[in-house]
């Protein structure tokens, strides 16, 4: 199959709206990252979505809409917290989980009887949904535990052959997923935290808890954060400490030839290959996936450098806890 990339415009939206319409599966840009989107209501057209990414069958799909009303077609127990969320973050990147309505085919949540719901931000996705006329069950356009797309290039790097066309609406403004929610009880639980912290929801709701940072029962497990995740072709280690930073850059160039430093401090006097990804919270996120793509590229092991201190945000630690090991002279 020859895969095809086009910049999105009312054209190319078109093309990708009826590709949709006949069960076809389209990679999309949202201001997250790149979806693999399919009519969220055909079980067997979301199948091909699990093939194509080599996911496993048991981790579920976020369903997109354009507008709030529409969770009423997706969702049949729309709960307050729900709606809460969404008039106060959508379009944006937050998830929504509630209980799913009969017309969403257990293919998409993997059995559940939950579905996630999310409206994107970017216009064009908004345009792309009402245009096919269909929610779209969409994971993010990588290969399975590949890092997640920032761009069309990056879904083409993964999926070239796989997919019919690639919707190129330039970079992802956030560069990290959407905060998923459990909001079927009172309390908003988040089970995997993007831009949208637990604070600025505690903000809203007067109240939020982690996943993980109590033991309810009732409460959905994501069954997405036991797989493992974002890894480039290359070994990948983090450390937190500055202070470290050169011991473990000697370590690792005994053992690899060329070595490869993610830090927000720019210009470190190390002998090592280091891209530029900014010194603030916004930009780190932003560039963090990208940065792994070119640096998988260029050199034999990554070393991140993420200083606690300077980077107060739960959805970059947890983006890199998943995609690297944590440093530890003693193994070197
Ligand atoms: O920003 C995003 O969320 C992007 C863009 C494309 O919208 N999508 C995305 O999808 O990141 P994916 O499939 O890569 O990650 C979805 C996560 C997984 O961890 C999955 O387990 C969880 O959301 N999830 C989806 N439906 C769920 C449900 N019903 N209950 C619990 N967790 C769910
Ligand atoms: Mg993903």
């Amino acid at each position: 199959m020859v895969t095809k990339i086009l910049k999105i415009c009312d054209k190319s939206i078109e093309e990708g709206a009826n590709l949709l319409k006949n069960g076809e599966v389209v990679a999309f840009p949202t201001e997250t990252v790149y979806g693999l989107g399919v009519s969220a209501f055909k079980g067997e057209c979301v199948k091909k979505v699990f093939e194509v990414k080599g996911r496993p069958s048991d981790n579920p799909l976020i369903v997109h809409i354009a507008k709030i009303e529409d969770i009423y077609t997706v969702s049949k127990n729309v709960t307050p917290l729900s709606l809460k969320l969404l008039e106060n973050f959508a379009p944006g990147p937050i998830t929504v989980v509630v209980e799913k309505s009969d017309i969403i085919p257990l293919e998409v949540t993997a059995g559940l009887d939950t579905v996630g719901v999310r409206i994107p931000a970017l216009k064009s996705s908004r345009d792309l949904i009402e245009k096919a006329g269909l929610p779209l069950a969409a994971p993010s356009a990588n290969t399975s535990t590949r890092p997640s797309p920032t761009k069309a290039i990056d879904v083409f790097e993964d999926l070239n052959g796989k997919i019919p066309l690639i919707l190129d609406g330039g970079e992802a403004e956030v560069g990290i997923e959407s905060t998923v929610v459990d909001c079927r009880f009172d309390t908003p639980v988040i089970l995997r935290e993007g831009k949208i912290t637990l604070d600025d929801i505690v903000k809203v709701c007067g109240c939020c808890e982690r996943i993980g940072k109590q033991n309810n029962e009732k409460v959905a497990r994501s069954p997405g954060v036991k797989y493992k995740h974002y890894a480039p072709t290359c070994p990948v280690y983090f450390l937190n400490e500055e202070e470290k930073l050169i011991e473990a850059v000697i370590a690792l160039k005994k053992k690899f030839s060329k070595v490869g430093v993610v830090s927000p401090i720019s210009h470190l006097d190390l002998d090592v290959i280091q891209i530029d990804i900014g010194n603030s919270t916004t930009s780190y996120m932003h560039d963090y996936f990208s940065v792994l793509r070119k640096l998988e590229k260029q050199v034999e092991v990554i070393l991140v450098h993420l200083p606690f201190e300077k980077l107060r945000s739960e959805g970059i630690y947890n983006r890199v806890e998943k995609s690297a090991v944590k440093f530890d002279l003693n193994n070197f």
